[in-house]
């Protein structure tokens, strides 16, 4: 059983006709937008909003109508995937990269489900690298004043080329190994000049879809 995939499955059902709906980006927000197709094939009116090219390109080719924030006075229901969920539903993202518009569109959402497969699930955060997107211009003292905040802040390359965000920008990679405060260190690394924001989300989920490949769904309300 696919874990990531019955876990965005069930998200999918608290979709409803004349809603506004965030697409998330990912493998696991991938089986989300999948189902959303169907569902819209067979008739759902939806509007959505995506966080990605990817995830743009994949809605439109299943035929699921996409808007723009002028479009919209606000979003019903976001379902994105996450890197790492700590016991108080907070979250690193951006492993795909898509940060920032991800968290642009959860925090424009009435709901923001999140739906992860039983490995996402940790005590603490930070195992995971932290995304920071930051702009290109002195992105190395960017990095550096990263790395002073306790890191080892690594620019992140594809197949030896560096990578560049839907926005144009750079993300470094922070590994922090544990972050004991998650709030204090968003608020920190926000307030670096050049960086544009980072992967923490915190208190943002409503609602953490979990699946497992046994076929158990465990869903938690925040
Ligand atoms: C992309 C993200 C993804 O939600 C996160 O990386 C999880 O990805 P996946 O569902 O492929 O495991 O934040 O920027």
């Amino acid at each position: 059983m696919e874990a990531k995939k019955i876990a965005a499955e069930r998200a999918v059902d608290y979709i409803e006709d004349n809603m506004v709906v965030g697409l998330g980006t990912g493998s696991t927000a991938y089986w989300a937008i999948k189902k959303l197709g169907l569902r819209v094939k067979n008739g759902l009116d939806i509007r959505t909003i995506a966080t990605s090219k990817e995830s743009e390109g994949l809605a439109r080719e299943l035929g699921i109508k996409l808007v723009s924030f002028s479009e919209i006075k606000e979003i019903d229901i976001t379902i994105d995937g996450a890197d790492e969920v700590d016991r108080h539903y907070n979250l690193i993202k951006g492993g795909g990269g898509a940060l920032l518009r991800e968290k642009i569109v959860a925090a424009s959402s009435k709901q923001f489900i999140v739906v992860v497969d039983g490995s996402k699930m940790v005590n603490e955060l930070g195992k995971f690298p932290l995304p920071v997107e930051v702009v290109r211009f002195a992105y190395e003292r960017t990095t550096k004043k990263l790395s002073d905040l306790g890191c080892q802040a690594i620019l992140r390359k594809s197949k030896d080329k560096v990578f560049i965000t839907d926005n144009g920008n750079y993300i470094i990679d922070c590994h922090f190994d544990s972050i004991k405060d998650s709030k204090e260190l968003h608020k920190n690394i926000n307030m670096i000049p050049g960086v544009v924001d980072n992967g923490l989300f915190v208190n943002m989920a409503n609602r953490v879809i979990v699946g497992h490949s046994n076929g158990i769904i465990e869903e938690f309300k925040v």
